[in-house]
């Protein structure tokens, strides 16, 4: 008969690692599982938030389910793995894996866990299967990992610790819900037996959840492959979408929605916009570009998603000057939403920032002010490291008081809210450059000027 009483260990706690731990340790508690969530850190300062139940990000549904396991002591943090390593059945490893200047991948987070965790199991007595959550390239997990955990443990896999790939699909924003409710689990395994501990585990917290078994190498594959994918559907959106704006009448929202009811096809991740980023698409795509070039294969297909990508804020910024009248000079434009996407503080390879770099380039351009609800800190620092002065707004009035041109730059529900009357109002020159769609495009364009994204010459009623 299975065990029913599991002990795990967290390597890393960022938004995967932590939300992963408490989810865990929340769903132990749900299912009747004597299970303790061990979360290991590197920097004591975040160790000591955690086991205050202060999480050290924000995100959202986080805190309270953080509060309630630590108060039930079924999370614990620290910053040794060999205090509770002869407890844990398994180890996730959930360090961060970011890209370098040239899109490969830096391995330096990945190699001192494998080799934190080696040293810690060298007088180890127990033989806990190792599972890499980490977004990592195929071969990883076999060729990196794997030999350092076993120079500094002196053990030997497979007979003393197991290792798998087991990545996450978790999204900023709404970890603790994918968490939750993941659309599917997937183990990479070397050893049938470690792959069965690990679906075993699952089975108990997450029953129903389809669940797939594969090499590790096909795991670590699976993950890339489905960024990609996702990503591609955006830039793909986004070719269509330069399209449809050269046809009168054509609207891409509503080409994408026909198109997305093709149950092969699905609209999600087809919204147009002014591109994607964050801390995964951009990384990954890049690092797969930079992997298929070193198998000797040319990425041209992933190439390009980047390719759209990058170019899709220039798209943008040559839309708002295309309508701006020939003899406006000295203007002032408004950027609204600064995060990579709504619901965080995030900026990394946010659009905004591009954005802002090509509205800089333009000699008409004099003034640029900024808002975003929550993203203000993050892009003050952001923005002076690229030594970009922009004005920052209190709120959204001060922001598009007196400009000439209003940018939406990412979809907060604040700026659906915003009335025409209140940009006619305002604004010297009233006209909206919507870069998410968020707008009735004939409430819009009946009461002030409006241009869309993927949006043709608005037909007249
Ligand atoms: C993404 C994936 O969605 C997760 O499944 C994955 O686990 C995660 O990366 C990761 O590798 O860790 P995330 O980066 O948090 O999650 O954010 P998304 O919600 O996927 O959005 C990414 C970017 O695409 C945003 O800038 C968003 O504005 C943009 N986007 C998204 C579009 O431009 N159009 C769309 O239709 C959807």
């Amino acid at each position: 008969m299975s065990r029913i009483d599991m002990n795990i260990m967290i390597v890393g706690t960022g938004y995967v690692g932590l939300t992963t731990g408490v989810v865990l340790a929340k769903l132990g508690k749900e299912k009747k599982i004597s299970l303790t969530s061990y979360c290991i850190d590197s920097i004591q300062e975040k160790t000591e938030m955690i086991n205050a139940g202060t999480p050290p990000f924000y995100e959202q549904g986080l805190e309270v389910l953080l509060k309630e396991v630590i108060k039930e002591k079924r999370l614990l943090a620290s910053t040794h793995i060999a205090e509770f390593i002869n407890d844990v059945d398994i180890i996730f490893i959930c360090v961060g894996t970011p890209s370098r200047d040239d899109g490969s991948m830096d391995l330096q987070f990945i190699q001192s866990a494998s080799r934190d965790i080696g040293n810690a199991l060298r007088s180890a007595k127990s033989k806990p299967v190792i599972c890499v959550k980490s977004t990592v390239l195929p071969g990883t997990t076999r060729n990196v990992v794997l030999p350092i955990i076993e120079k500094h443990s002196g053990k030997k896999v497979n007979h003393d610790f197991g290792i798998m790939a087991t990545p996450e699909f978790l999204r900023e924003g709404n970890a603790i819900h994918d968490n939750l409710h993941p659309d599917r689990i997937i183990l990479g395994e070397m050893n049938e037996r470690h792959g069965r501990i690990v679906e075993d585990f699952y089975e108990k917290l997450l029953s129903g959840v389809p669940l797939l078994r594969m090499s590790i190498e096909s795991a670590e594959l699976v993950k890339y492959t489905s960024n990609a994918l996702l990503a591609m559907k955006i830039s793909f959106a986004n070719e269509i979408s330069r399209l449809a704006e050269t046809i009168p009448g054509v609207d891409v929202t509503e080409v994408m929605k026909g198109v997305g009811l093709d149950e092969r096809i699905s609209s999600k991740f087809l919204n147009a916009g002014v591109g994607f980023g964050g801390s995964c698409f951009p990384k990954d795509v890049s690092a797969l570009v930079d992997f298929t070039k070193r198998q000797d294969l040319v990425p041209h297909l992933l190439q390009s998603i980047l390719d759209i990508n990058e170019t899709q804020p220039i798209h943008f910024v040559n839309l708002l000057m295309k309508n701006i009248p020939e003899d406006l000079e000295d203007l002032t434009i408004s950027v609204l939403g600064l995060a990579f996407k709504p619901g965080t503080s995030d900026m990394r390879h946010a659009r905004s920032l591009k954005i802002i770099e090509h509205l800089k380039q333009i000699k008409k351009v004099k003034t640029i002010k900024v808002h975003d609800p929550i993203a203000m800190e993050t892009a003050r620092e952001e923005l002076s490291n690229l030594k970009i002065d922009v004005t920052f707004s209190k709120t959204i009035e001060e922001c598009i008081q007196d400009s000439d041109a209003c940018l939406i730059v990412t979809e907060w529900d604040v700026y659906k809210k915003i009335l025409p009357k209140t940009y006619q109002e305002l604004m010297r020159n009233p006209f909206v450059l919507d870069g998410r769609r968020i707008y009735d495009k004939n409430e819009f364009s009946s009461k002030i000027k409006y241009k869309a994204i993927g949006l043709g010459e608005i037909s007249k009623k």
